[in-house]
């Protein structure tokens, strides 16, 4: 590393004019703003850990395990083995009653709409048998790896339908989250969701046990009468790691796919099975602990690194742009790049790198986003992204442009493109992007009990804004006769240039 430079614009050095500048605009800041009564205490604004809550999936897993198993409530009353057309109709015309009693009887329109969400409960062989496996297998496991990396670590890093299930199936008296209601009724319910472990199914079971199971999870949901009076289309299907469910996810193309990106070049998931309407990006589990406000402090004078990079240095498909991005990068002074190892000692690397640069370059992986950019948003450290087809979790809802740079391939491969950017950043600029980092930090940590404004929070209030559609998909998919043009499509689709530019 380099020694003690700073990162700006020669003209701020002085500590004097900047002090001046700051109180100046203090000033400029206060006259100008208006009253603002509901103006959040600036303690909401830093990222700070609760205590008494489980941010670890290993801790958590381990609390949920162990509970008693008395606070699995089944209330259920409505599970049919195969649906048949009689059950299908019924649950319709109830739901029908329902939607009808809302739309005429709650004028009161309220401001935030609730999304009423039925869990199926599922045979323990897809639910808790899964999380036991991963529970006893971790232990003797760690070493194991497929494809470079430890199994159990990639399923903590795609861990998203435990904390969904564990809030969801939580007593209501302990869940904080108010724009998501658990119902017990089909009929109620806005949402289904299938509580399918298909990421640890995929990792930890023998190839063809995996195979009979994920076909054995197909056959139980398509069954559900809910499913098919919807064809699936209001059924939440959690598939974050790429390869999980791969065999038979073609089934159930309709409904809501919780992914960890899009993908549109079809290595992963295929396009007409997958689309930004439908379907829902979820962050990844950061592998990195959140730099609380105690930490940014801290690493405020610390941050001496320009750029930092640690992970594996060749990777498949838009990975290979790593390679080049070495390549690069190498000879510059205040870079660093480091090639990766896993467990504990990896872990620590890397969170010491994050929490002492003031840029994390976060090209892409084996999908076009990483885990590692969630583990850059919660150290603080500014992400460089570096990956032409690229999805964001929430975008509906948070504005990554204030957070983080985003760069193509081709800019970051000329030679001293890149650094001569990232130089041209002022303090000013790069403080203005680590406050706004770390007041996002809170929307990347998946937690037990689910916290307000955590991702389980955005990724219900995401899927509420989806459900006039969902609904309009589900009543038009009812009513079309055999003769209706069927396809009706809003994907984002590459967009086809042979007309318009000749192709290189
Ligand atoms: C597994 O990893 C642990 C800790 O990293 C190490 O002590 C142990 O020797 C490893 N076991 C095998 C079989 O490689
Ligand atoms: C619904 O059930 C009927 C027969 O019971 C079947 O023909 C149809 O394909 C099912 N639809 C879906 C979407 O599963
Ligand atoms: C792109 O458009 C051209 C001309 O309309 C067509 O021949 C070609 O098949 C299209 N390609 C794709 C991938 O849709």
């Amino acid at each position: 590393m380099a020694g003690g430079r700073s990162y700006g614009n020669p003209r701020f050095r002085s500590p004097i004019i900047i002090t001046l500048l700051f109180i100046i605009s203090l000033l400029i800041y206060i006259s100008l703003s208006p009253s603002r009564p509901n103006l959040p205490s600036t303690k909401s604004q830093v990222p700070m850990l609760n205590p008494t809550v489980d941010y670890s999936f290993l801790t958590s897993l381990q609390k949920f395990l162990s509970s008693p198993s008395e606070s699995r409530q089944y209330r259920d009353d409505s599970v049919a083995n195969t649906a048949s057309q009689a059950d299908v109709k019924k649950l319709d015309d109830l739901m029908w009653r329902r939607e009808t009693e809302k739309l005429y009887e709650d004028s009161a329109y309220p401001g935030v709409s609730v999304v009423r969400v039925y869990v199926y409960e599922m045979p323990d062989k897809f639910t808790y048998d899964m999380l036991r496996l991963f529970w006893n297998t971790y232990q003797e496991t760690v070493n194991l790896t497929s494809n470079g990396s430890p199994v159990h670590r990639l399923i903590e890093q795609h861990s998203i339908d435990y904390w969904l299930w564990a809030d969801l199936i939580a007593p209501e008296s302990q869940r904080l989250l108010k724009n998501v209601v658990r119902v017990y009724r089909q009929e109620d319910a806005d949402l289904f969701y299938i509580p399918f472990f298909t990421t640890i199914s995929f990792f930890l079971l023998e190839k063809q046990q995996c195979k009979a199971l994920y076909r054995e999870a197909l056959k139980w949901v398509t069954d559900q009468p809910a499913w098919n009076r919807s064809g699936g289309r209001d059924h939440i299907l959690p598939v974050h790691h790429p390869w999980s469910f791969k065999s038979v996810r073609k089934y159930m193309k309709n409904a809501i796919w919780l992914l960890p990106d899009m993908d549109s070049t079809g290595n992963w998931y295929k396009p007409g099975q997958v689309s930004l309407e439908k379907d829902l990006i979820l962050p990844y589990v950061a592998n990195l602990d959140l730099c609380d406000a105690k930490c940014l402090s801290e690493s405020e004078l610390k941050r001496r690194t320009l750029l930092f990079f640690r992970g594996r240095l060749k990777r498949n498909a838009g990975g290979k742009i790593r390679a080049k991005l070495v390549a690069e990068l190498n000879h510059a002074e205040d870079v660093v790049i480091e090639e990766g190892t896993a467990g504990e000692v990896g872990k620590a690397a890397a969170q010491h790198g994050m929490r002492t640069s003031v840029f994390c370059l976060s090209p892409a992986g084996d999908t076009p986003s990483s885990a590692r950019l969630f583990d850059a948003i919660v150290s603080g450290c500014i992400p460089v992204i570096i990956s032409d087809e690229l999805e964001l979790p929430f975008e509906g809802i948070l504005d990554y442009s204030k957070i983080a740079l985003f760069i193509s391939s081709s800019d970051a491969v000329q030679p001293g493109w890149l650094l001569t950017y990232l130089r041209s950043f002022g303090v000013a600029q790069l403080k203005k992007m680590q406050m706004n980092l770390a007041k996002y930090a809170r929307h990347f940590l998946y937690s037990h009990p689910a916290q307000p404004l955590g991702p389980e929070d955005l990724a219900w209030r995401m899927l509420s804004g989806k459900l006039v559609n969902i609904k309009l998909h589900t009543r038009r998919s009812q009513r079309v006769v055999k003769e209706s043009r069927s396809l009706c499509s809003c994907d984002c689709k590459p967009a086809n240039f042979t007309n318009s530019r000749p192709l290189s």
